[in-house]
């Protein structure tokens, strides 16, 4: 097996707004190996982008509150000082947004804002050096480096995304996080982003932890899946493992694939999981899935979290396979 490039153990986040609190991310363990896409798939409000922004360094700082270890080519990045966290972003690990207008700067035109990164990776480098690299990179996401000279308005939403990109890989980083990076997108230009995502992370050979809910994109994109509900991972494998309808699944994984529509059959039999995602605020005792959970018994309505079932790398926090 490769060697762990981060490392999330028993991890937590809770937010405390107006007195109330919010368990967004609860004990979590995640590990990413160097070279793997790593999808974590769940439905708004599972805590995914919390867990993405606590790696970065970036949740809140009067609101959110965290324990548990982020561990990062052998550091712990749980309450590392903010220059080295500072160091991190954007050198290691990197992170693509799901609206690129949050993270482009309108003013700047875009080889700029990829210049920018360069240079902060690389300050010895010359002026020829870094515009060469920009031209690279520009390439390298299909952009015509022609076009270096333009403002992010003047890109469409997709070639927006791809610079975006651009820049999140401008410095070469060991992680690139992407959250829900095509959602904004059309479905077309979905896959070639994804495609394209793809066969940069194969050339480059950096890891992904990629933000979806779109078990879609997981099936063309990740090695390995957790599957996230209310802020815990309750289902967590290899893409075959979890993908493999032969195997034993967690209910909630059992009702994503459920509410696929079926392409085999042409048929629209979509069984959307009933009810609703708990808000962190309110999280049921118990299996936090019981309410909506068709196979839910006594013993799932109480207590702690079901018990973790590990087969080989597959695991399952079920009470069903005790
Ligand atoms: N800054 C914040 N303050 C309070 N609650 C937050 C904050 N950010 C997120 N939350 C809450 O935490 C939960 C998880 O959110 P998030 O991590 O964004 O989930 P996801 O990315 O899976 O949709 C949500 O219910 C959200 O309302
Ligand atoms: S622990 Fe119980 S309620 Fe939770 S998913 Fe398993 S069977 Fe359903
Ligand atoms: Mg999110």
């Amino acid at each position: 097996m490769s060697e762990k490039l981060l490392e999330i153990k028993n991890f937590n986040v809770r937010y405390t707004t107006d007195k109330v609190i919010s368990r967004a991310v609860n004990h979590v363990n995640l590990t990413i190996h160097k070279g793997e896409v790593l999808g974590l798939v769940g439905e708004t409000g599972a805590g995914k982008t919390s867990t993405a922004l606590a790696i970065l360094g970036l949740l809140p700082k009067y609101t959110a509150e965290v324990d548990g270890e982020i561990i990062f080519e052998g550091e712990n990045l749980v309450g590392a000082r903010e220059k080295k966290l500072r160091a991190i972003r954007g050198k290691k690990i990197s992170m693509i947004f799901q609206d690129p207008m949050t993270s482009l700067n309108p003013v700047f035109r875009v080889g700029e804002q990829i210049a920018d990164v360069i240079k902060f990776h690389d300050n010895k480098l010359s002026h020829g050096e870094v515009a060469e690299k920009v031209d690279d990179i520009l390439k390298m996401v299909g952009i015509p480096a022609s076009r270096k000279g333009e403002y992010p308005h003047q890109f469409s939403g997709g070639m927006k995304q791809r610079v975006m990109i651009a820049i999140a890989i401008a410095c070469n980083p060991d992680l690139l996080i992407a959250d829900e990076p095509t959602t904004a997108l059309d479905v077309t230009i979905q896959a070639q982003v994804i495609k394209m995502m793809r066969s940069l992370q194969k050339e480059l050979g950096s890891s992904v932890l990629l933000i979806t809910h779109d078990l879609g994109i997981v099936a063309n994109f990740c090695d390995k899946v957790a599957i996230m509900y209310g802020g815990e991972i309750v289902e967590n494998g290899t893409l075959e493992e979890v993908f493999d309808k032969s195997r034993k699944h967690h209910p909630y994984t059992e009702g994503l694939f459920a509410s696929l529509p079926d392409i085999t059959t042409r048929t629209e039999r979509l069984t959307p999981i009933k009810g609703l995602t708990p808000h962190p605020s309110e999280l049921p005792e118990g299996c936090k899935f019981h309410p909506r959970c068709p196979y839910c018994m006594d013993v799932c309505r109480s207590g702690g979290n079901p018990p973790q079932h590990q087969n080989g790398t597959h695991m399952i926090q079920c009470h069903l396979f005790s």
